[in-house]
């Protein structure tokens, strides 16, 4: 009898890629991340760091590729939350434009290897102009912990797939918790809105759980939808970086060009590319920008768009408005974007598997970039 048993097959543990492993750990990554360190009666999060919120006066986050995205989310959260003035930069230009930094500024690195280049010399270069630093990292002992004052770990454990997709999730949910602790030390939540939604992050495994469900469907939409030659991916608020990462994830592993905006910029240009020949996937789960993301929705399908829609359960609107619709389970505004990537992820490997593409391996893609 031969036994088809190779190391890799059991690596991959039954799945025929790496990227759908990876897909497929987020809810117990999720709970790595979250674990231990939310503490739901005092209304607070534990992440063991020095460094007092009180002392910081701005954030700024620094990354390439989807940890930027993660950024951005960060960003929002902070500055929603813990009210203060937040930027997220990608490394590459953050490094090189001499940007404003003193003693007061916090200076975050995100990376899931802690060894891309950019990212690397971006925290020095914040560092050198006296700034204080945070690595938030997946690769324990990687060079950006060494360089770091402090390490916010995500726990997402080893990827292999190029496209990263568990260390996203990992790193959204840091984002958080970051958030949380910030808003709590400067006063800005109540002890009572801190409790409410460490709740709702407590959910985020099982609701995680829940988008992966959604396979079936999604795999639809993209055996619907894989010979199109490109793609727009739209979101407002914290759901505009699930749009930007949703595009990138499609193109680095299907490679068709895929664009994303934030829905409210569509009629500043890119409306002039749709026509019937579009797939544009919309974010539109419920939150505080809900109604105009339906008017985004319109104004896609008045030019004849092909709309497929992210949307919470029981949304009755937005069949009526989408050719498809991908339903979630509710989830906290806030936290949308952490369960609403995942069928991003799903529909961008559903299409590189259906074009035959090297969905673990893609073309002139590193797993992580250490030269300039
Ligand atoms: C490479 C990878 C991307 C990744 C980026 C940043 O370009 O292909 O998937 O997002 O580097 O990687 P890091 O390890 O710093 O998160």
């Amino acid at each position: 009898v031969e036994v088809d048993w190779t190391l890799e097959a059991a690596e991959k543990g039954g799945f025929p890629h790496y990227m759908l492993k990876e897909i497929y750990e987020q809810p117990w990554v999720l709970e790595n991340t979250l674990g231990g360190r939310l503490r739901e009666e005092e209304g607070d999060v534990d992440l063991g760091l020095a460094l007092d919120p009180r002392e910081v006066e701005r954030v700024h986050f620094i990354a390439c590729g989807t940890a930027a995205y993660a950024g951005w989310y960060g960003k929002y959260l902070m500055e929603i939350l813990a009210r203060i003035p937040a930027e997220w930069e990608v490394a590459s230009e953050y490094r090189y434009r001499d940007p404003v930094v003193d003693g007061k500024t916090l200076a975050v690195a995100i990376s899931q290897s802690g060894e891309t280049i950019d990212t690397l010399e971006g925290i020095r270069e914040a560092k050198a102009k006296g700034a204080r630093t945070l690595g938030v990292i997946n690769a324990k002992g990687s060079s950006i912990t060494r360089e770091v004052e402090e390490v916010l770990y995500i726990h997402a454990g080893p990827e292999i797939g190029v496209a990263s997709t568990k260390a996203y999730t990992a790193m959204l949910a840091a984002m958080a918790l970051l958030a949380v602790r910030f808003a709590r030390a400067r006063g800005t939540l109540s002890k009572e809105a801190a409790q409410a939604l460490i709740r709702e992050m407590r959910k985020l495994p099982r609701l995680v759980e829940e988008a992966l469900e959604k396979r079936p469907i999604v795999a639809h939409i993209a055996e619907k939808y894989h010979q199109a030659q490109d793609f727009l991916f739209l979101g407002r608020h914290v759901q505009a970086p699930t749009a930007y990462e949703g595009a990138l994830k499609l193109k680095e592993i299907s490679y068709i060009h895929a664009e994303a905006y934030p829905a409210g910029e569509m009629k500043h240009g890119p409306i002039a590319l749709i026509d019937e020949r579009l797939p544009v996937v919309v974010l539109a789960t419920r939150g505080p920008l809900y109604e105009k993301t339906l008017s985004n929705i319109q104004e896609v399908r008045a030019r004849g768009g092909k709309v497929i829609a992210v949307a919470t359960e029981g949304d009755e609107e937005i069949p009526k408005l989408a050719q498809d619709v991908i339903y979630l389970p509710e989830v906290h505004p806030l936290l949308a974007p952490i369960v609403s990537v995942v069928p991003l992820q799903l529909l961008a490997y559903e299409v590189a598997v259906l074009l035959g593409r090297d969905v673990d391996q893609p073309r002139n893609l590193a797993k992580s970039v250490t030269v300039e």
